[in-house]
């Protein structure tokens, strides 16, 4: 343990720096995909209760293991108990099975903002550009090595803090022009308030266990929690700042702008498709169909289209960014060598698994892992298998070994914990026994043994 850990000045910036790592793909891209495919207002209504209860005491629980130990995952939990010393280990390899395919769809964004700087809304609007784009061998490989380089060049170099003060700038901007376009969609295009209604309200026919399944893994991703992220965070926290409302805060603008993005897809998918099942089911690729073809439509589209681009190309990079510093910090502590090194092994595992996530929806596409394409399977492993156990394990651990009680100390050093009855309730009973249920369903709906 260092003797004195730098922290982060001001009250604002532990949440600033925490909302910037949870902002990116995860809300703009991820969040309204999984909305529209998982029955629209119920994957809402289920997102947000699973926020408030789970997300709200795990998102507690991990600052506060931080902070108390002043360490992050790997050494946090060996230090409060031997024994489950393997959670810091789980939960590190997280991150370096989401920055792979991160890069995947980082690259996808480099893509739009280059063709629509390039004046090409009208071709990018056809059904089948994307289709055609992703299932195309040498450009999506080309743009994912250009943003992974992007992302290894500023980690290397340092400059992150000049991305972090751009990104500050750009974030509000972002909300702004997420407002707008879902605004000009919604009040503009026949059949687009079908859309708001879908994403609005719940339909309870719609529920199944996969709308629980699919929203935990995404509260866990867009959160960065279960990953040992909001660890290191909160071995940065000032004690006399606020863990629960820090928490909150995060919460309410991370779910803000997700809720955002889907307004500004969904009620599209409506506009163009009719809301018809296959578009509103196709997954990872909406966010890509949809949006130029507002753009392509809106007056000025084509430079609303690329500023557009450029912020949520600058989201995606201040969230690989710290995705990448993670993985360099975790083999730089573990093993001893230096970071250029450390950087040049995390490149060669984004290569060994990235290539194969791009290459998965054209020359490999033919291969499969458990029925899935490559990226979606490690997005599985990572979102539906090991977060839920992390998070499971987090739970055990802080409800059972560690006992509440020292996380609500912690908590409540600065401040009362106003909410430390639910916290006891959610990590000592609820979520082990929801987290668990949730584990075996996915696990067994992915090898085929029961349908959900
Ligand atoms: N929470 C980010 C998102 O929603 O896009 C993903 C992420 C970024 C996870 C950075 C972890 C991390 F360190």
């Amino acid at each position: 343990m260092s003797a004195k850990r730098s922290s982060f000045t001001g009250k604002i910036g532990f949440v600033l720096a925490a909302a910037g790592s949870a902002v990116g793909l995860g809300n703009i891209w991820r969040f309204p995909y999984l909305a529209a495919k998982y029955g629209g207002g119920i994957f809402l209504l289920v997102y947000i209760v699973l926020a408030v209860t789970f997300g709200f005491a795990l998102m507690v629980a991990e600052i506060a293991i931080g902070r108390k130990t002043q360490l992050s995952a790997i050494g946090a939990f060996k230090a409060l108990d031997k024994r489950f010393s393997f959670v810091g280990v789980l939960a590190s390899l997280v991150p370096m099975i989401i920055l792979p395919y991160y890069s995947v769809i980082g690259g996808w964004v480099l893509k739009y903002l280059v063709g629509f700087s390039a004046n090409k809304a009208g071709e990018m609007a056809q059904d089948s550009y994307f289709g055609n784009y992703i299932g195309s061998v040498s450009e999506p490989i080309l743009c994912f090595l250009v943003f992974l380089a992007a992302t290894a060049v500023i980690v290397l170099c340092g400059v992150d803090k000049g991305i972090e003060t751009v990104s500050k700038f750009m974030m509000p901007l972002l909300v702004v022009m997420i407002i707008f376009i879902a605004g000009y969609t919604i009040f503009t295009m026949d059949g687009a308030i079908d859309g708001v209604i879908y994403y609005i309200k719940p339909d309870f026919s719609k529920f199944s266990v996969m709308t629980v399944v699919s929203a935990m893994g995404q509260l866990f991703y867009s959160m960065s929690l279960a990953m040992g992220i909001m660890i290191t965070y909160g071995s940065y926290m000032k004690k006399e700042i606020s863990i629960e409302k820090s928490a909150s805060q995060i919460e309410l603008f991370d779910t803000g702008i997700a809720f955002l993005a889907g307004l500004m897809i969904i009620p599209a998918v409506f506009a163009f498709f009719g809301g018809d099942e296959a578009a509103l089911g196709q997954g990872p690729g909406l966010m890509f169909v949809t949006l130029p073809k507002i753009f392509d439509v809106m007056p000025g589209g084509t430079v609303i289209g690329t500023l557009f681009f450029v912020m949520v190309f600058f989201a995606a990079l201040t969230s690989s960014i710290s995705l990448m510093e993670t993985v360099v910090s975790i083999f730089h502590d573990k093993f001893k060598i230096n970071r250029k090194l450390c950087c040049l092994i995390v490149i060669g595992i984004c290569l060994a698994l990235g290539l194969p996530s791009s290459l998965g929806y054209s020359a490999w596409s033919e291969f499969k892992l458990l029925g899935m394409q490559v990226l979606d399977f490690f997005d599985f492993a990572s979102n539906s298998v090991i977060m839920p156990v992390v998070a499971l394990a987090t739970s055990i651990f802080v409800g059972y070994f560690l006992k509440p009680k020292t996380i609500i100390d912690e908590v409540s050093l600065d401040n009362t914990f106003k909410r430390k009855g639910m916290f006891s309730v959610v990590i000592r009973y609820v979520a082990p026994v929801c987290i668990l249920l949730i584990l075996i369903s996915s696990v067994l709906s992915a090898f085929g043994v029961i349908s959900i």
